[in-house]
């Protein structure tokens, strides 16, 4: 049992303000386990099997499905659709995500790619922790769900924010054969199709994570120092095992340059790299550039350099009242261009909010705090991902037609 003493040394005591009052570390394992517990169950609607799908109103229905309230309504009377179930007053239920997918296969209006182009792969990247990448990839996910895709999100982080987002504990609720890890242990399994699990989105379909993931982290850089870094594609024919279920493939890598980040990024088509206007956060994403710049040299020198179809940055926990922020986002969008996206992720007590109970801004029917901090916080998700889906949809030929015409309208 580990115990590390007040002065710092390991010894067989922890002190805790004074030296009478020693607590191992096993202790306050244990006291913490034992918090974190309560405030699950407190939480306790948010277990994955107690999910509830989000809901939609008919006008919100109508604009999701690319049809009109009165189309819904004429197909529902015509029998093209079920009739809708009403409240005990009459009115008309909210509809749920299936139903609305089931809308867009009557009206032929569901957004898929067409098999010939390719799944887009987006890693949501920055090897610096707490930037907010998993925030962005969660809500990417159910963003592009909600839009009526087939998206997967691969959660490669062990600390499995994501996972918990979707109601589980990760370790308690999930053992390492539920985790990317027996693919990644070598010759296991041929396929990722095991690991992939249906959430309470329909059509999001999740790899959740747990801690014993991190074993990965030691075994593909003990096992890459023996043999070559063709290894760091194991991940990448992972992914290519169930590409064709899907059009985009959302990835939330770990905070850190390891073996599994490295493979996220030879996995990946594309980049999204939240970056919030920080002067130690943009340090940090020069630092990540550079390594990425070297990365990318170092795949090549192996001929297995990513072919990224689009690299974005997402200004990210943007707080504009902050002077020093504001002068960072102007310097970053000088800097960065068009690869900036326009929309920044703006800091929001609404996300802050349904992180605490465990849940996603897009999985709350009503605000977390106030609706006017909802429909703000909604204005910047929604823009962020509606950029983003934008750059995944260019890279369908199949799409390229209806783009214009959007472009258009
Ligand atoms: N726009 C935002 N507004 C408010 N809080 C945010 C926002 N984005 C992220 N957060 C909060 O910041 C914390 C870190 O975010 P997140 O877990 O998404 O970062 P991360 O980069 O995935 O971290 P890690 O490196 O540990 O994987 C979380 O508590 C999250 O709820
Ligand atoms: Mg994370």
């Amino acid at each position: 049992m580990l115990q590390i003493s007040k002065g710092g040394h390991v010894s067989n005591e922890l002190a805790i303000e004074g030296a009478e009052r020693l607590v191992s570390v096993a202790t306050l394992a244990n006291r913490t386990a034992s918090v974190l517990e309560k405030l699950r169950d407190s939480a306790r609607s948010a277990r994955a099997d107690e999910r509830r799908e989000p809901t939609f109103t008919i006008t919100k229905a109508a604009e999701l499905v690319g049809r009109t309230a009165a189309a819904i309504r004429d197909a529902e009377k015509d029998g093209r659709l079920p009739e809708p179930a009403r409240t005990d007053n009459n009115r008309r239920e909210r509809y749920t995500l299936a139903q609305l997918n089931d809308m867009r296969g009557v009206f032929g209006t569901r957004p898929y790619r067409s098999p010939e182009d390719p799944c887009c792969v987006v890693a949501v990247q920055n090897f610096k922790g707490g930037v907010g990448k998993s925030t962005v990839a969660v809500h990417l996910a159910q963003y592009l769900a909600i839009r009526g895709y087939r998206v997967a999100l691969v959660d490669c982080d062990s600390q499995a924010s994501a996972t918990t987002l979707f109601g589980y504990v990760p370790d308690l609720d999930l053992d390492e054969d539920d985790t990317l890890y027996p693919f990644l242990r070598e010759g296991e399994r041929s396929s990722l199709d095991y690991a992939l699990r249906k959430t309470h989105f329909d059509g999001l379909e999740l790899i959740p994570a747990n801690l014993r993931l991190f074993q990965s982290e030691y075994e593909l850089a003990a096992r890459m120092a023996r043999e070559s870094g063709a290894l760091l594609d194991r991940l990448r024919e992972g992914i290519n095992s169930i590409a064709d279920r899907f059009d985009v493939i959302v990835m939330d890598p770990p905070p850190a340059l390891g073996a599994i980040s490295l493979s996220v990024l030879r996995a990946a088509n594309a980049l999204v790299v939240p970056v919030p206007p920080t002067v130690m956060d943009f340090s940090s994403t020069a630092a990540f550039l550079s390594m990425l710049d070297e990365t990318i040299e170092q795949l090549a020198e192996r001929d297995l350099a990513p072919e990224l179809q689009f690299l974005r940055f997402v200004a990210s926990k943007v707080d504009e009242n902050k002077s020093m922020q504001k002068e960072l986002l102007n310097l970053m969008r000088t800097l960065f261009g068009h690869a900036m996206l326009r929309t920044p992720l703006k800091d929001s007590a609404e996300i802050d909010n349904a992180t605490a109970r465990l849940m996603t801004v897009y999985e709350l029917d009503g605000p977390a705090t106030s609706s006017s901090v909802r429909n703000r916080c909604l204005a910047y998700l929604d823009g962020v991902n509606a950029e983003i889906e934008v750059d995944i949809r260019s890279m369908w030929p199949s799409h390229q037609k209806r783009l214009r015409q959007e472009a258009l309208a």
